[in-house]
């Protein structure tokens, strides 16, 4: 059965990727990139097998997800990607604190609290909020009083009625079922004048298009390498990474800690139309291309006013 997406587009099957030559080839060269990043010798053998895995699965979770995890914490892949995310945090904040305004913030969508904390060390007061609550959330509100956490489900307005002066939306809407309820969900807590800052993965950029931010070489040549693909591809190539990323790098056997992924992707163009068919104002967009290297996803940030 084809699987549609929120903006209408089928989501193909992992396996179906790859009867396309050119996203095959994408993914071998995109993956010795994040294998190279991450320091790890005879990166061809892995990428094989991942992509044998990936290619040949009756049950997705059964025969690929979990093999494909198991195989690669053997070859110790998995173990090196928390030292290299450990910067990911300053990264993130270092592209969105120059449109901070003053006063509170709201990360919906936080995942493991520490963009958050960034923001609260930088004298915000910030409420955390997300659907899953993350390992880490429990220890780091207890040694920041002043960060609170707020969980919800899926589908449910965030049960907070408190109004901040910015929240953020940091790759949260291609996670989320339904990327406009989650949008007017967060723009009801911002007042009027505030700021709303989304990341998002894209698709739909042309080969010609300069980054804002230069994040080094092997970024540029990743990024290069996402641009040169035709835009159905580029989606094509966002739906096996993100999948990759948080449903085989990241594999869980329990279903409360599987990551949702709806593959609800859209082209910088189409959020901008999106946001402003929901009455918030697009002030900037940030062209930040491929600025993290463990995570192939090309990255535009989004400055709106409600
Ligand atoms: C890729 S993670 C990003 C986490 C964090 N914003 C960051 O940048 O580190 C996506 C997050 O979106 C959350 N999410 C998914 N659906 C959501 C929804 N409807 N409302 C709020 N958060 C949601 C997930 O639980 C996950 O923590």
């Amino acid at each position: 059965m084809t699987r549609i997406n929120f903006f209408h587009q089928s989501v193909p099957e992992i396996c179906d990727l790859f009867k396309d030559e050119v996203i095959r080839r994408y993914v071998e060269s995109t993956l010795a990139y994040v294998l190279n990043e991450l320091e790890i010798e005879e990166p061809g053998r892995i990428i094989d097998e991942v992509i044998e895995l990936a290619t040949t699965y009756v049950n997705i979770e059964r025969d690929y997800e979990k093999p494909a995890h198991d195989f690669l914490v053997k070859e110790g892949v998995t173990e090196k990607i928390p030292e290299k995310l450990s910067n990911r945090a300053e990264l993130i904040y270092s592209q969105i604190s120059p449109h901070l305004l003053p006063g509170l913030v709201l990360d919906m969508g936080c995942g493991d609290g520490k963009v958050g904390e960034l923001a609260y060390l930088d004298r915000h007061a910030v409420t955390l909020a997300d659907v899953y609550e993350h390992k880490n959330i429990l220890d780091l509100c207890t040694r920041r009083s002043g960060l609170d956490f707020v969980l919800f489900e899926q589908g449910k307005e965030v049960p907070i009625t408190e109004k901040y002066d910015n929240a953020l939306l940091l790759t949260v809407n291609h996670h989320s079922n339904n990327p406009m309820q989650t949008t007017l969900d967060t723009a009801r807590l911002v007042r009027k004048g505030g700021r709303i800052i989304v990341i998002e993965s894209v698709y739909g950029i042309k080969t010609e298009q300069e980054e804002d931010i230069h994040y080094g070489e092997r970024s540029a040549m990743m990024g290069l390498n996402f641009k040169l693909l035709d835009h159905e591809k580029q989606m094509f190539a966002n739906i096996f990474f993100d999948h990759f990323y948080n449903r085989v790098i990241h594999y869980s056997d329990d279903p409360k800690n599987k990551v949702n992924v709806p593959f609800n992707f859209c082209t910088p163009g189409g959020w901008k139309m999106f946001f402003e068919d929901l009455g918030l104002e697009q002030e900037r967009v940030v062209y930040l291309g491929n600025d993290q290297l463990t995570v192939p996803e090309y990255h535009t940030l989004h400055v709106l006013k409600k």
